[in-house]
């Protein structure tokens, strides 16, 4: 039985002095990624029943026509998200563990001993985070837009037949269920991506004494309110990642006649 750091070297993988169920969380973090890329990887790929009356699937914004791709345009777009994703520091932590097994979960015996950390390709490539962020920044305006879009009914119900409302048709205030599901999916969103680490280091790293600093105020306020949302990154990270694919979900379901929509207003 391990008993200190250098049994659970000496006894292999998985040698813990552990009496609880130390393996749910990776076990359950890989079923979960698993199925969010299978769904994704799918719904990007069809190409098809992605927008329904004023809603647009997350998995399709901004909506783009291409001549020279010859995938869908999903697979442009998602790139970007993705990435963000994939990079995050809570993610990469997930992931780590759920499918590396490195280290499997904590006081659990590795079945590897030299760390190299990320200094190395393929994984020196993590440090484009930044980078992502800033393209996850954009897109929480363009998927707030689409929620706005999302408020436009066209004025009489002939679109409905078809599920795609015809260009130039006048439209009024309305909202709908799948108003709601984009709203609360942006939210979402927003709520991870401004509570990312590398924008709290943007917005507050670097500065010892906020009120010397140039716009320190502003600064300090905005560097609490990334470091609020920060302290449940996880928690954000989770239900944002549910929230795109079961907003992508309903649009779909609407627009293949599976589901009806409730118009609210
Ligand atoms: S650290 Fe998770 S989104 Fe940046």
């Amino acid at each position: 039985m391990a008993t200190s750091l250098r049994d659970l070297h000496e006894g292999g993988f998985g040698a813990t002095l552990r009496r609880d169920s130390w393996w749910v969380a990776p076990a359950l973090t890989a079923t979960v990624l698993l199925s969010f890329a299978v769904y994704a990887t799918w719904a990007a790929g069809t190409g098809t029943h992605y927008e329904w009356g004023p809603y647009l699937s997350p998995f399709y914004s901004p909506l783009i026509q291409t001549s020279w791709w010859p995938l869908s345009p999903a697979f442009l777009i998602l790139v970007f998200p993705l990435g963000f994703r994939v990079t995050c520091y809570y993610y990469r932590k997930a992931y780590y563990r759920a499918f590396f097994l490195d280290p499997v979960a904590c006081a659990v015996g590795e079945a590897r001993h030299g760390y190299k950390g990320e200094s190395k390709l393929p994984f020196l490539l993590q440090n484009v985070h930044r980078f992502f962020m800033y393209a996850a920044v954009v897109f929480i305006f363009i998927l707030s837009y689409d929620v706005i879009l999302a408020l436009r009914w066209p004025v009489d119900g002939a679109w409905r037949a078809a599920g795609i409302i015809p260009a130039g048709s006048p439209r009024t205030f309305g909202i709908g269920l799948g108003t709601i599901v984009m709203a609360a999916n942006v939210g979402l969103l927003a709520c991870y991506t401004f509570g990312c680490h590398s924008l709290r280091h943007l917005v507050g790293g670097q500065v010892d004494c906020f009120s010397c600093a140039r716009a320190g105020q502003l600064r300090y306020r905005l560097w609490r309110g990334v470091s609020g949302l920060n302290r449940h990154h996880m928690t954000w990270a989770w239900c944002s990642l549910f929230s795109v694919a079961l907003t992508d979900l309903y649009i779909r379901l609407c627009a293949m006649g599976v589901i009806t929509d409730i118009r609210i207003l």
